[in-house]
């Protein structure tokens, strides 16, 4: 069931406002009539033409929307001076609500512009469809999907413009939840890498388990693609990378490793290189973000492990392609773990508890419950160190940075990090980067 009506007006011209009206009232009738309860919000987007002081069009609007009182509280008109800006402004409002299933409404001149626009701002947890603005209304319209036909492909161009239209109305919006910070480490040497962890601040992601700074998005996820992207930009700006030349695992929460410059596997949670200017990165919202360095062979690498990631040893996986690949000596590399999900909330089923209990019965505590804690840090730090690593090259919770901690729990501090484990399934992301300096 259609849970939000959007009414493109946007590109109607000053001249057809008397018409506007006409098809307004008679829109508004038909949702008022035909709409089961509850009644779904109403989003009337108007262009505001620059320099007008007053928006003539609202005013005229206003007669046609004063009528509908049930619609009254469900209804806003939002202009704005581009689409980029209006739409975006219309999505906030629809996940305030959670709002899902939307029908647009609108000139079917609009409708390949429109649907380019969409495809950026939104993701696949909405559903859109569409109808002419002019056809003739009856409530069996109003509720029937209309299967969408194919319009005519949009010149590539006009498609361009608008990826930028949005990219710049993305980047014009302020920063929320304070500025952008990024956590480091003593042990990685800043005269050869560039290095981090994000956190969850300085952002433009406003739904609450995204905010600010998440850096990934999914299917099931509200976060568009340009909102990460925009999220990156101002991380990399911040860092000083450049966020064109910069990769990140495709997480499976398995062991294999992508040396970059080789054949990429499909997917991947361990990423390794010696270019200079690439920047690699693994990301996590409990699973903890790792990063290697050796400062003698100049080469890093970068890894995301979750438990399952762990007991499959991607973290050595990471090493060991380092040592292969680049020679590197196991004794030069150190090993970075970053905010992730500690020993004080992390809890797993009593058969995966076992396989940690296996690697050192330190790992688990509570071991007779039904579902022990697990300590991740120290399974991937035992591993590591059986692997040659060095006690001393490692950071983790044990050890901790005098200038900055940075293996904090991500649970534990829901102002700085984000957490799948306590957000749900609509979390955020951050992620630990990593490259080596010119
Ligand atoms: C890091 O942790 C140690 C030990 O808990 C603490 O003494 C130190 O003040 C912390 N440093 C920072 C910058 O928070």
């Amino acid at each position: 069931m259609v849970e939000a009506v959007l009414i493109d007006l946007f590109s109607l011209p000053a001249s057809l406002q008397s018409n506007i009206q006409g098809l307004l009232r008679n829109t508004l009738e038909t949702i008022e009539k035909c709409s089961s309860l509850p009644a779904p919000f109403v989003y009337v987007m108007c262009c505001q033409r620059q320099g007008s002081e007053r928006n003539s069009e609202e005013e005229s609007l206003l007669p046609a929307l004063r009528d509908f009182q049930s619609l009254k509280t469900r209804l806003e008109v939002v202009r704005s001076l581009t689409t980029a800006a209006a739409l975006y402004t219309i999505k906030q409002r629809l996940d305030e609500k959670d709002l899902s299933i939307i029908k647009v409404i609108l000139p079917a001149l609009r409708k390949d512009l429109l649907k380019v626009y969409i495809v950026h701002l939104f993701t696949a947890v909405y559903q859109f469809e569409f109808e002419d603005l002019q056809v003739a209304w009856d409530c069996e319209n109003l509720q029937r999907a209309e299967p969408q036909s194919e319009g005519q492909v949009l010149p590539v161009q006009d498609a361009a413009l608008i990826q930028s239209e949005i990219q710049m109305y993305l980047e014009s919006l302020p920063s929320l939840k304070g500025g952008l910070t990024i956590l480091r480490s003593s042990l990685i040497p800043d005269d050869i890498f560039l290095h981090g962890f994000s956190t969850r601040t300085g952002g433009i992601s406003y739904i609450p388990t995204l905010s600010s700074c998440n850096l990934f998005s999914s299917s099931k996820r509200r976060d568009p693609q340009v909102i990460v992207k925009e999220n990156l930009r101002r991380l990399a700006n911040a860092a000083g990378f450049n966020p064109e030349t910069f990769h990140r695992v495709k997480t499976d929460h398995a062991n294999a490793v992508y040396i970059m410059g080789k054949t990429e596997p499909d997917s991947y949670d361990g990423i390794v290189t010696n270019q200079k200017g690439v920047t690699i990165a693994a990301p996590g919202a409990d699973c903890i973000p790792v990063l290697f360095a050796d400062p003698v062979r100049k080469a890093c690498g970068a890894a995301h492990s979750g438990w399952k990631g762990t007991l499959l040893g991607v973290s050595m996986a990471t090493v060991n392609a380092m040592v292969s690949e680049y020679g590197c000596n196991v004794k030069d590399i150190r090993v970075v773990l970053g905010p992730s999900v500690g020993p004080c909330c992390y809890k797993l089923p009593h058969e995966s508890a076992k396989e940690f209990y296996r690697i050192d019965p330190k790992c688990v505590r509570q071991f007779d419950s039904a579902c022990p804690y697990i300590d991740i840090r120290r399974a991937t730090r035992i591993l590591l160190e059986s692997g040659g690593i060095l006690p001393e090259n490692i950071q983790d919770d044990s050890i901790t940075d005098q200038s900055q901690n940075i293996t904090l729990c991500t649970a534990c501090h829901p102002d700085k990090f984000y957490s799948h484990f306590r957000d749900g399934p609509n979390f955020g992301t951050q992620i630990g980067f990593i490259s080596i300096k010119d």
